[in-house]
C-alpha cells in the first residue's frame, strides 16, 4: 500500500469515525429527549412518547369545542383533546374559546353574562355548517364523561375566568370534576394566566399543569426559569415561539414542550424534529400519519 492509499484509508477512517461520533451524539440527545417523562398518562399510549393533541377537538372538520369535534378526534386516533374552559354567570364550567358568544354561537355578548341554562339553549354548530346546527356548548362534566377511559384531556383555563383566589374559582371547580371522574392521571391543565397554574399547585401540588407562554408575565425569563419558578410540569407555546434555543433549554432541564397550533405536514415534521413532545392540531388525523411515517423512516 502506498502512502497515498494509506492516507486515503486514514481519511476514510477519520470520516467514518466522525460520522459515527456525530450519529451517536445525535441519537443519545434524541434518546434523552424521548426519555423525559410525560406529566400525565395516555389511555392509548403507543409507546412513542409523543402526544397527538386535537386542538379544540378535530376542529378542522367540526365546530370547535363541541362534543362532535371531541368524538371525531378520538375516532381519528388523537391521544389527547384540548378544550378551552370558562365559567357561566352561575359558575358552571363550560367549554368555549372566545370571551364572547358572537363568533361560534347564535348568542351575543359575554359568556360570563349568561347563565348555564341560557348558554345551553344556544347553537354552537351552525356557524360552522348547516349539518352541524343544533350542536350545544358542552360542559366540562359532559366532556369528562365521554373522555374517561378513552382519551386524555388538556383543560386550558381561559384568562378571563381566573381571579386572585386559588380556592372556589374555576381551577378548583375543574379539579373537583376531574377527581369525580377519577381522571387525575389523564388531565393536563394549562393557562396563559400563570396565576391559574400557581392556584392549581396550591390546591394540590400533584396536579399536572403546563404554562402556556405569555410574554408580559414572563419578563425575559427562559422556559426553564418559568417552569421551575411556577413548579409547572410542562411548557406550551406557539410553533412560532419554539426556537432551537428554547428546545435546547427544555431538553437540558428535562420538561416536555407541547406546541400549538400546527396544521401543515412540513411544520409538524419540523416541530417534532426540533423536540416537541406533543403537537396541538386541528387535524389530528394528518398529525397521526406524519408521526407514523416519521417513526417508520427513522427505523429503516
Ligand atoms: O392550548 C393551546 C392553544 O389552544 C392555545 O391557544 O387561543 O387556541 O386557546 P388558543
Ligand atoms: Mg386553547
Amino acid at each position: 500500500m502506498n502512502l497515498r492509499e494509506s492516507f486515503n484509508i486514514g481519511k476514510l477512517n477519520i470520516h467514518v469515525f466522525l460520522f459515527a461520533f456525530i450519529w451517536i451524539c445525535c441519537n443519545s440527545l434524541y434518546a434523552q429527549e424521548r426519555m423525559i417523562d410525560l406529566p400525565i398518562s395516555l389511555y392509548s399510549d403507543d409507546g412513542d412518547g409523543f402526544v397527538i393533541i386535537a386542538h379544540r377537538g378535530a376542529s378542522a372538520y367540526h365546530p370547535e369545542n363541541t362534543m362532535i369535534a371531541f368524538r371525531a378526534a378520538y375516532e381519528m386516533g388523537a391521544e389527547m383533546i384540548e378544550l378551552d374552559l370558562t365559567l357561566s354567570k352561575d359558575g358552571i364550567p363550560v367549554v368555549i374559546h372566545d370571551e364572547t358568544l358572537d363568533r361560534t354561537t347564535t348568542g351575543k355578548g359575554s359568556v360570563s353574562d349568561h347563565t348555564f341554562e341560557e348558554l345551553k339553549a344556544l347553537d354552537a354548530g351552525s356557524w360552522f355548517s348547516e349539518e352541524h346546527s343544533g350542536e350545544p356548548i358542552p360542559t366540562l362534566q359532559e366532556v369528562l364523561e365521554f373522555a374517561k377511559g378513552k382519551i386524555s384531556v388538556n383543560i386550558e383555563i381561559k384568562k378571563e375566568a381566573v381571579t386572585d383566589e386559588a380556592w372556589g374559582g374555576i381551577e378548583q371547580k375543574a379539579w373537583e370534576l376531574v377527581k369525580r371522574y377519577e381522571m387525575e392521571d389523564h388531565v393536563l391543565f394549562s393557562s396563559f394566566d400563570y396565576r391559574a397554574v400557581a392556584h392549581l399547585k396550591e390546591i394540590n401540588v400533584d396536579i399536572a399543569a403546563a404554562l402556556l407562554y405569555e410574554e408580559q408575565q414572563s419578563v425575559n425569563r427562559s422556559p426553564s426559569e418559568l417552569v421551575e419558578g411556577y413548579n409547572a410540569d410542562a411548557f406550551n407555546c406557539s410553533y412560532r415561539q419554539f426556537s432551537k434555543r428554547w428546545a435546547k433549554d427544555a431538553l437540558k432541564v428535562g420538561f416536555p414542550v407541547f406546541v400549538y397550533t400546527v396544521n401543515s405536514k412540513r411544520l409538524m415534521r419540523k416541530m417534532i424534529k426540533r423536540g416537541a413532545r406533543g403537537i396541538f392540531s386541528d387535524k389530528p388525523d394528518v398529525l397521526k400519519k406524519v408521526v407514523e411515517n416519521l417513526w417508520k423512516s427513522s427505523e429503516s
